[in-house]
Order: structure tokens, then sequence, then C-alpha cells
């Protein structure tokens, strides 16, 4: 082996190798996380985030896809939250063509939920969940990502 090929084959060794990073978290979101770690049965906090990370790169890797595909988002918010309704609504109507559906359930007298069906190519999908959910007074906000199951058996 030539000293330049074993060079490359330390440097690719040392690519492998696991490198250490802190975490700064604040203690009630450790806790919970810890809580995850044993509902999920990681062995530790390590292997825990490895899977999270994985999980979201993927997830980023399949939204670049230039497919047509499908979504489910699933918000909570509260309907007195001044302008919250009409606000989504007209973003709802702006967006027609994208948001081709939606699910409204009264939760309580003060909370509402509700699932749209999104579809358009996973990055426009995206862009558009990621607004509604940012929308002020949105509580929580979950998109699903599917796929028009064409290629699926
Ligand atoms: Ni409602």
């Amino acid at each position: 082996m030539s000293k330049k090929e074993h060079k490359g084959l330390r440097a690719e060794k040392q690519t492998d190798a696991l490198q250490r990073f802190g975490v700064s978290m604040n203690p009630r979101l450790l806790k919970r996380f810890d809580e995850f770690i044993a509902t999920k049965g990681y062995v530790n906090r390590s292997e825990a985030l490895r899977d999270l990370i994985r999980k979201n790169l993927v997830e980023i890797e399949w939204e670049k896809g230039d497919k047509e595909s499908l979504g489910t988002l699933t918000i909570i918010y509260n309907h007195e939250v001044r302008e919250l309704s009409d606000r989504l609504e007209d973003f709802q109507h702006a967006h027609y063509d994208n948001i081709i559906s939606t699910m409204h359930v009264h939760l309580d007298k003060h909370n509402c939920l509700e699932v749209m069906v999104l579809r358009g190519m996973p990055g426009r999908i995206r862009s558009l969940a990621d607004h509604i959910i940012g929308v002020k007074g949105v509580k929580h906000g979950k998109l699903v990502m599917t796929t028009m199951g064409t290629d699926i058996d």
C-alpha cells in the first residue's frame, strides 16, 4: 500500500469513528426525551438521537422527490383566537388546488381539530403545511406525507 493510499484509508477510518458532541436542552424537554427513550426501549440517549436524526434525514430526502404526492395535515387550534379561523380558511381558499379537502371537528367549547388533505409536489406540500403550522394560535400541527399509491404494490 502506498503512503497516499494509507493516508486515505486512515482518513476514512476517522470519518467512520463516532464523534461526541454536547447537546443543551431544558430539563423538562430532557425528561420527556428520557421518557420517550424508555417507551421505545432504546439503550441510551445516543441511539435514540441517532434514530431521530436518521428519520428526519430520510424525510428530507423523500421530500426532494419530483412525483405528485399526498399528505394529511392535522392541526389543533383555538377558534376564539382573533381572526384565526378566517385566516386559516382564507389560506385554504387561496391554495384550493393543493388543499383538496378539510375535515373540521369542534373538540370542545374552545378547541378545534382540522385535518386537511394536501396534494402536490412533496416540497410544495411541506411548505404549505409548514406555513399553516406556523400560523400564530395553531397549538399543534403534524404533517403525514404519503404517496399516490401507484408505485406501491
Ligand atoms: Ni370548531
